[in-house]
This record gives structure tokens, C-alpha cells and sequence, in this order.
């Protein structure tokens, strides 16, 4: 199957499961299901499902499990952005090509949203682990995305990118703020994966430090199309950084420098993944993609 093929059928498996029956018992009903069902269904790259699926498969995972694995992770992805857009964080009114939740549904209900949407994801995650006879690699797998997404991984970087927004910055604070505020959960999506799927340690330890990479790599491309991006492409806004004082990749080392730094973590990931045990010219095209993306 080619590259396009195979993350199509990724995003159809994530996009049916957020319309699936997950809900279960959750009496939730109302405007709170509406919104956090919105930003859902608004859109995205659905990467880090993708990653995860991918993972999953190339180690023989039960698809299943993973969906619902891959599903938690997109639902902390997107609560995370719910946030990220309010007023008291970027201030942003467009987010998936659509006006942001907090635009549609009132300050108060997104935030319960994106409370919402985290709160679901670890009761999904649970879920699948008891449906599962509370399998040990399942449960390590759950861990691994809670604490990325915790206050020592993504909401950690989050604090730090408001912290020093207007502060002056090294190059190492500002790795500091991408590994956390975006490596982490790419980290957990690729992780998570392995060990869904019971991969071999030394994969998993391998799959760390492709996460890693591939997160500075892909906050640097989100800089560059911040301020060189098409809104309507990008389906958010552009030079909203820039407004928000905040230090990114090419107000550091310049939009040449940065795009040198792509490339050379683009041919890197290469490297490290074709020391995986398992055949990853699907992620090797993922990795050119992000690279390359204009969106
Ligand atoms: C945006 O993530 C936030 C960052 C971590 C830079 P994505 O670019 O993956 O957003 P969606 O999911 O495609 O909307
Ligand atoms: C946000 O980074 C990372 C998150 C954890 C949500 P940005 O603030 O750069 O993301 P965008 O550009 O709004 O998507
Ligand atoms: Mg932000
Ligand atoms: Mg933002
Ligand atoms: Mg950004």
C-alpha cells in the first residue's frame, strides 16, 4: 500500500472511532458534548493517532486496542489546543479552519471541553485496559500518555512557553519548551505504540528517541508556517506568534537556519528508523511529509 493510501486508512480508523460509541456510560449530553465533539470533528493531521496506529501495526498490536489508544491521545491532542486558544493563552479564533471553540460555544464551556475531552481520554484508556484482562504492557502504555500530556510533559512545556514569552531566550530553553510542549505527546504516540504491541525494549527505547526528534522537528515546521504559512491551508491563523511575543525557531537562529536544521533532523529520523527491527518506509515517508508540509 503507498504512503497516501496507508494514512488515509489511519485517519479513517481514528475519524470513525471519534464517532463510534466511545461516549459508553458518560451521561454527557448538551452543549458540553456538542463543543467537545466540535473540535473533534473539526479537522487535523491526526498525526499522533497515526504514529500511534502505525506503531501498533508494524509490531502485529491488536487494531482494536490501539484505535481506542490512538482516539484517548487525538481527544488530549485537541484539548490541548482548545486551551492553547483561549483568550488567556494565544488568543486565537480560528483553529482546524474553523472558528475556535471558545469563539463558538463561550469561554466557560471550552474550558470544560478541553476538561472534558482529557477526562474521557483516561476513562477510554482505562476502559480498554479492563476489556483487555488489565494487560501490564497495556497499562504501562496508558502511563506513558498520561504523564506525557501531565505537568512533567506537555502541560509543562505549556508553562514554560507563557513563562519566558517575554523574556530573552537560549537555544536550550527554547528546545526545553518544544520537547515538552509538543515533543512529549509525538514521544507517547510512537511509544505508546510499541508497547501496545509488546515491541522489543531496544524498539521502544529507539521509537523515545524518534519522538524526540521528530517533536523539535515538527514545532520548528509550525514556526516557519507561522509566519510564512497560508491561513487558509493551515486552517489557523498566521504571525500570531510574532503578536504573542513568543521566542520560536526563526526569530533564533533566522527562517535559512531553520530550514537547514529540518533537513538535517529529516535525514537523522531517517537514520534511526531504519535501525528498527521492522520495515518503516511508511514512517520514512510520514517524516518527509512533515518536513515538506504546508499545512
Ligand atoms: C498543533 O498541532 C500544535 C502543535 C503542537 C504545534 P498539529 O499541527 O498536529 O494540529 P492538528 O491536530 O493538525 O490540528
Ligand atoms: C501549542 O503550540 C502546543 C500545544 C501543546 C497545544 P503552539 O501554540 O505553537 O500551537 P499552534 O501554533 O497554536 O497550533
Ligand atoms: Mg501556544
Ligand atoms: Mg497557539
Ligand atoms: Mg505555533
Amino acid at each position: 500500500m503507498n504512503f497516501e493510501n496507508r494514512l488515509k486508512e489511519h485517519i479513517e480508523s481514528i475519524e470513525s472511532a471519534i464517532n463510534g460509541s466511545f461516549w459508553g456510560d458518560t451521561p454527557a449530553h448538551g452543549i458540553i458534548r456538542e463543543s467537545m465533539m466540535y473540535s473533534m470533528n473539526a479537522g487535523g493531521k491526526r498525526l499522533r493517532p497515526a504514529l500511534l496506529m502505525e506503531v501498533n501495526r508494524l509490531y502485529a498490536g491488536n487494531e482494536e486496542a490501539a484505535v481506542q489508544f490512538a482516539l484517548a491521545l487525538e481527544m488530549i491532542h485537541t484539548y490541548s489546543l482548545v486551551h492553547d486558544d483561549l483568550p488567556c493563552m494565544d488568543d486565537d479564533d480560528l483553529r482546524r479552519g474553523k472558528p475556535t471553540n471558545h469563539i463558538v460555544f463561550g469561554y466557560d464551556i471550552a474550558v470544560l471541553a478541553g476538561d472534558g475531552l482529557l477526562n474521557l481520554a483516561a476513562e477510554i484508556m482505562l476502559e480498554t485496559v479492563i476489556r483487555n484482562n488489565y494487560l501490564p504492557n497495556f497499562i504501562d502504555a496508558m502511563r506513558e500518555i498520561l504523564k506525557a500530556s501531565g505537568p512533567s510533559g506537555m502541560i509543562l512545556g505549556q508553562v514554560a512557553d507563557i513563562k519566558y514569552e517575554t523574556e530573552s531566550m537560549d537555544r536550550e530553553t527554547l528546545d526545553f519548551i518544544n520537547r515538552h510542549k509538543t515533543g512529549k505527546l509525538i514521544v507517547a504516540a510512537l511509544t505508546a505504540g510499541g508497547m501496545l504491541a509488546n515491541a522489543p525494549e531496544e524498539d521502544v527505547i529507539l521509537l523515545g528517541k524518534i519522538g524526540e526528534d521528530m517533536g523539535l522537528m515538527f514545532q520548528m515546521v509550525d514556526d516557519v508556517l507561522d509566519l510564512t504559512g497560508d491561513p487558509e491551508k493551515l486552517g489557523k491563523r498566521t504571525q500570531m506568534d510574532v503578536k504573542n511575543d513568543k521566542r520560536t525557531y526563526p526569530m533564533l537562529i533566522g527562517i535559512d537556519g531553520v530550514k537547514s536544521q529540518i533537513k538535517a533532523y529529516e535525514n537523522r529520523l531517517i537514520d534511526y528508523l531504519d535501525r528498527l527491527s521492522v520495515d518503516t518506509g511508511f514512517l520514512k515517508e510520514l517524516v518527509r511529509f512533515l518536513a515538506l508540509r504546508d499545512y
